[in-house]
């Protein structure tokens, strides 16, 4: 019986964070080297209509009916079958695993939700067209932090560099110049629910400080985009650095992000920002691809758990 299998990688945002879920503007790229996989395999002699789970990372090995009503894979099955307006799917297994650290920044929720989407909508034997795809996982977002800009699916189904802006046709982005970019790991685990949430209390409370935070991350974002196109590394670099300290004014910062941005900073990268919904998670930094290794092994020096290189390319 044939398994039907789908992967998707997991993204860094590099403008933009938090100010995006205010309609500011931010832009994100995939990574590859770590993914998000679903297989669904045929279980024609189980009970009709049971999707059994099995996600050995999270310990999950159960009938989708056994989990709670907000679990994400519930919902997602349950979507799924509004969708196709079906009362159950076909009897079948759904292993889903991930290399895609959890509450890292990494968009690990989304890349399993895409990853799942694809493999089950492949087994009905109606691939979802990426639109749908994308727009099914904001769902699934709205569970692991109730007001998500709609950034991670997005980037993450469609698999390209984007200019989002929440709400409005979605803009993908080419870079002039390769970028080479290391990826720290702070080893602090931190829920994107928990950081977003803290923001909007404060924002709450006294919005026009925090307005004019997101104004000028918004000016980032965008001054961001044109020196992408030309390839501007410097001032890319430049702009990071700016967008940190922004972060770092929200509050959504930590201690271990400072440390690990200005140890890149000292290895000689050319700008460095947390990236995702931070107080944890990983920073990211934009080097000369000579000084990738360099930067890399100060990070590891400096309490990163695990660095990453990636490369955005034209
Ligand atoms: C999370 O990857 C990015 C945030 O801006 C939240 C969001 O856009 O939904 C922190």
């Amino acid at each position: 019986m044939p398994a039907f299998t789908a992967s998707a990688p997991a993204k860094i945002i590099l403008f933009g964070e938090h100010a995006v879920v205010y309609g500011r503007p931010a832009i994100a790229v995939p990574v590859q080297q770590v993914q998000a996989r679903a297989v669904v395999i045929p279980d024609p002699l189980a009970p009709r209509g049971r999707v059994w789970i099995q996600a050995p990372e999270i310990n999950l090995d159960c009938a989708v009916g056994e989990l709670p009503e907000e679990n994400p894979l519930r919902k997602l099955i349950q979507l799924l079958q509004e969708h196709f307006q079906i009362d159950h799917l076909p009897a079948c297994i759904l292993r889903v695993s991930s290399t895609i650290p959890v509450a890292a920044g990494l968009g690990s929720g989304a890349a399993i939700s895409v990853a799942c989407l694809r493999a089950l909508s492949a087994f009905l034997g109606a691939p979802l067209p990426v639109e749908h795809v994308s727009d099914l996982a904001y769902e699934i977002e709205k569970i692991y932090h109730g007001t998500p800009s709609g950034i991670d699916n997005t980037v993450v189904a469609y698999d390209r560099p984007v200019y989002f802006v929440h709400g409005q046709p979605i803009e993908f982005l080419s870079v002039g110049q390769p970028l080479t970019l290391v990826i720290g790991d702070s080893g602090r685990r931190s829920p994107t629910s928990e950081p977003v949430g803290a923001l909007r209390q404060a924002w709450l409370a006294n919005s026009v400080p925090y307005e004019e935070l997101f104004d000028r991350v918004g000016e980032i974002a965008r001054s961001a985009r044109a020196n992408l196109e030309t390839g501007s590394l410097l001032h890319l670099g430049n702009l990071m650095d700016e967008n940190h300290t922004l972060l770092v004014q929200m509050g959504v910062s930590s201690p271990e992000l400072d440390h690990l941005v200005a140890a890149a900073h000292t290895a000689g990268a050319l700008g460095a920002k947390l990236s995702g919904g931070g107080w944890g998670g990983n920073m990211i930094a934009l080097v000369e691809p000579e000084l990738a290794e360099q930067v890399s092994a100060a990070l590891l020096q400096s309490g990163a758990t695990h660095t990453l290189i990636t490369q955005v390319r034209p």
